[in-house]
């Protein structure tokens, strides 16, 4: 009996084994997506565009779940500031220091997304940066902001 109980667990473990090796697999193909280098700006843009609609961390959010492109979304006491444009207002002076958009991107993807924490000159955060300062063509700088505006 009690080598049964044991053969049983150890079946277990090792189901658990497979299962647990199998997600493994399963994220890495997810966060290896689209880092394939582009080769043109078109490709360049819709790589940006692609990480900032895929779930980086492990809640399945994106950025997508709480910025929209064009609105900004109030969720309680916060506003959640629309994407296009928003890289107007980086180099931010925050806390008395200079806080830089690739800063905030590493932040939401950390707190925002429970993801792992990407190097600052990961691709995901490259593309992201490039991405945003893309949508931010042609509105004018704001590095210092004033109180109505932001
Ligand atoms: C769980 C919700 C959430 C997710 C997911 C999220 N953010 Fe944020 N983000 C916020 C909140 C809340 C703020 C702070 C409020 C604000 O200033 O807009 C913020 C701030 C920002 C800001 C700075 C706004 C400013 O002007 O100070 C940028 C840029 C930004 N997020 C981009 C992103 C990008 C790109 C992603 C995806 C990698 C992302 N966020 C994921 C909630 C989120």
């Amino acid at each position: 009996m009690g080598k049964i109980i044991n053969y049983c667990k150890i079946k277990n473990l090792f189901l658990l084994y497979v299962l647990i090796s199998m997600a493994v697999i399963l994220c890495s193909v997810k966060i290896s997506f689209a880092l394939k280098s582009p080769k043109t700006l078109s490709e360049a843009i819709k790589t940006g565009r692609a990480y900032f609609f895929k779930p980086y961390g492990v809640n399945g959010k994106s950025c997508a779940t709480c910025h929209l492109l064009d609105k900004n979304v109030k969720k309680g006491k916060i506003t959640i500031k629309a994407i296009k444009g928003i890289a107007r207002f980086f180099p931010k002076w925050k806390n008395n220091k200079i806080y830089t958009l690739k800063e905030q991107l590493v932040h939401c993807i950390v707190y925002g997304e429970n993801g792992f924490r990407p190097k600052k000159d990961s691709n995901i955060i490259k593309y992201l940066d490039f991405y945003l300062y893309y949508l931010s063509n042609g509105y004018r700088i704001k590095v210092i902001p004033s109180k109505n505006t932001h």
